[in-house]
C-alpha cells in the first residue's frame, strides 16, 4: 500500500508493480528550488543557440528511445500501445514548433524609435521568469508536461517538475532523456509525490506555475496565487464539451467521429465529448449506428493483439468514482457504464439519454456520453454554452452557414466542424475559457507564458527636447 512518504505505480490494466519512489519532503522540494534558481542563472545566460542544441538533442534522444518511452507511457497509463507511440511522436515535435513559437511570439525586434527626433532604437526583447513549478496530469503523462517545459527551457527557465502521482515512472524517465541529452544538471529538477507535495512546490520559491490537471486543483491553485499577483500561473484544465449533430446525412462518418471524441483514451481527455446534443425527433439512425459503434470497440491491455480500440481508466478507485457518477445521473440508460473486469478499471462506454434531467456541470473523465435532445439550432447552441467548462466544442453537419452561427455562438477554446472535439493540434494554441483555464492558452502560444516582455528605447548619447516649464539658467 503507498504511505504518504512512498510512491508506488502500478499498471491499471494488471495491478503489477512498475515503479516505487520516494515522496519529496516540503524541504527537498525547496532544495529543488534552490538548486534551479543556481542552474537558471547559466541557463538563462547561455546564448539561445546553445540552448536550442540541447532542447534538439532531446528530440534526438526521445526519436531513439521511442519504442522504450511509449511501452512505459503504455504501461503505467494503460492505454493502448499504438496510442502511446503517438505520445511520444507529440514530444518530439513539440521541439521544432516551440522554437518556431518562440521565434514569432516572443522574439526580439530593433525599429528605429521613428518619434525620437535624434533617431533612438527601439527594441523588444524577452526574459525568462527564472524558475518555473510544473505540474502535470496523468492522461498524457509526457505530451502535456512537455508542452510546459519544452517552452520554458527555450526561452530560459529552470524548472521543477511534479509528475502525477499516478504516472511518476514516466515522469523520471522523461527527465533522464533531458540528462542524456546534456541539459546541465539543476536545469530541469524532477520531485515525486501526491497533492501534498504538489502544494508545497506551488509554495516555494517560484517564480511561477504551469498547470495542466482538472478544475478544483486549478481553482485551488488560483486561490493560492492571488496573493502573489507577480508570479505567471497557467491553468489547463477539463472540460463538458458539447458535439452537436445537425442535419447531418454521413450516419456512419458521423458515428464514427462521435465515437472518437466520447470514448478515445476511454474518455480521458479533457476535449472528450461529454454530452451529444441532436435535434428532437431526428437522428434516430445515427444514435443506433452510435451505439452500434460502442458495442464494437476493443477494450483491452495495452499490448493486445488485435490493438484495442481504448484501454482501463487510470485506476480501479477512478472507475469507482466514474460508476457511481453515472449512476446517480439518472435519465434513461441507452448502455450502462459496466466495468468489464472483476477488480480491474476496464469500463464499457456509457449512453445515458438526459433529455430534462438536471445533470450536474461536471467533468466525468472516462468513457461517457450524455445524450440532449433539443428543439431547434438556437436551443441546440444554448444548450452547448450551458456549462461553466469552455474547452472544446464540434458541429458535425449543416453547411457553412450553419457552422458560422455555431462558430459565433460557441464559447470554447477549440472550436470545430465535421471533426472530432478532440485531438488538438500543437501548432494551434490550446485552452480553453471558464473552468477550463485562465486565459493563458498552452501548445503554440506557451511561449507567451514562458517569457516577459522589455520594451526599451534606447541610444548612444544621452537627448531629450528641452521640457515645458524649465526656466533660463
Ligand atoms: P489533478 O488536478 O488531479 O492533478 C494534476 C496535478 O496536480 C498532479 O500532479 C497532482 O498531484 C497535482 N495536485 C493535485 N491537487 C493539488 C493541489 N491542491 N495543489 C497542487 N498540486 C495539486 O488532474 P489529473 O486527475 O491528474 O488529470 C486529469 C485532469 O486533467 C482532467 O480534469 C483533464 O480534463 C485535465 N486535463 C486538462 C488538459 C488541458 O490541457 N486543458 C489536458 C489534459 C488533462
Ligand atoms: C488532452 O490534452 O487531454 C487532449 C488533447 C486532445 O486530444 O485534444
Amino acid at each position: 500500500m503507498p504511505t504518504s512518504d512512498r510512491l508506488e505505480s502500478r499498471r491499471p490494466y494488471d495491478g503489477s508493480l512498475l515503479w516505487q519512489g520516494a515522496v519529496a519532503t516540503e524541504a527537498e522540494v525547496a532544495a529543488a528550488v534552490a538548486r534551479a534558481r543556481m542552474a537558471q542563472r547559466g541557463w538563462g545566460a547561455a546564448s539561445l543557440d546553445d540552448r536550442l542544441q540541447v532542447v534538439r538533442a532531446f528530440r534526438a534522444v526521445v526519436e531513439a528511445e521511442a519504442e522504450a518511452f511509449a511501452r512505459l507511457i503504455a504501461e503505467e497509463t494503460g492505454k493502448p500501445f499504438w496510442e502511446a507511440k503517438t505520445e511520444v511522436g507529440s514530444v518530439a515535435a513539440k521541439v521544432e514548433i516551440s522554437i518556431q513559437a518562440h521565434a514569432e511570439r516572443t522574439g526580439s525586434r530593433e525599429a528605429v524609435f521613428k518619434s525620437d527626433p535624434k533617431g533612438a532604437t527601439q527594441a523588444l526583447r524577452h526574459k525568462p521568469h527564472g524558475v518555473l513549478a510544473v505540474l502535470g496530469p496523468y492522461n498524457f503523462p509526457a505530451h502535456l508536461p512537455n508542452g510546459h517545459i519544452v517552452p520554458a527551457l527555450i526561452a530560459g527557465n529552470a524548472i521543477v517538475f511534479k509528475p502525477s502521482e499516478q504516472t511518476p515512472a514516466v515522469g523520471a524517465f522523461m527527465a533522464g532523456l533531458w540528462a542524456k541529452a546534456g541539459l546541465p544538471d539543476g536545469v530541469l529538477e524532477v520531485v515525486q509525490g501526491f497533492a501534498a507535495t504538489g502544494r508545497a512546490l506551488a509554495g516555494a520559491d517560484v517564480d511561477g506555475l504551469l498547470f495542466t490537471g482538472s478544475a478544483p486543483t486549478g481553482a485551488a491553485l488560483a486561490r493560492q496565487y492571488a496573493e502573489t499577483p507577480g508570479r505567471i500561473l497557467a491553468l489547463e484544465m477539463g472540460g463538458n464539451n458539447p458535439l452537436l449533430v445537425w442535419d447531418a446525412a454521413d450516419v456512419e462518418a458521423v458515428a464514427l467521429i462521435v465515437a472518437q471524441s466520447a470514448f478515445l483514451s476511454a474518455g480521458q481527455r479533457c476535449t472528450c465529448a461529454r454530452r451529444l446534443i441532436v435535434e428532437d425527433g431526428q437522428h434516430a439512425a445515427l444514435l443506433d449506428a452510435v451505439v452500434a459503434l460502442a458495442d464494437r470497440l476493443r477494450i483491452d491491455e495495452p499490448f493486445a493483439e488485435p490493438q484495442p480500440f481504448m484501454g482501463c481508466v487510470i485506476s480501479d478507485r477512478a472507475a469507482d468514482g466514474l460508476l457511481t457518477a453515472s449512476q446517480a445521473i439518472g435519465g434513461k440508460t441507452i448502455r450502462p457504464l459496466l466495468r468489464l473486469r472483476e477488480g480491474l478499471p476496464f469500463l464499457t462506454p456509457g449512453i445515458v439519454d438526459v433529455t430534462g434531467v438536471d445533470v450536474p456541470d461536471t467533468e466525468l473523465f472516462g468513457p461517457f456520453l450524455q445524450i440532449v435532445r433539443v428543439k431547434d439550432f438556437d436551443a441546440a447552441i444554448a444548450a452547448a454554452n450551458d456549462t461553466r467548462f469552455g474547452l472544446s466544442a464540434a458541429l458535425l453537419g449543416g453547411d457553412r452557414a450553419l457552422y458560422e452561427r455555431f462558430w459565433a455562438g460557441s464559447r470554447a477554446g477549440v472550436v470545430n466542424w465535421n471533426r472530432p472535439t478532440n485531438g488538438a493540434a500543437s501548432n494551434a494554441p490550446f485552452g480553453g475559457i471558464g473552468l477550463s483555464g485562465n486565459h493563458r492558452p498552452s501548445a503554440y502560444y506557451a511561449a507567451d507564458y514562458c517569457a516577459w516582455p522589455v520594451a526599451s528605447v534606447e541610444a548612444e548619447a544621452p537627448f531629450i527636447a528641452t521640457p515645458v516649464g524649465i526656466a533660463d539658467a
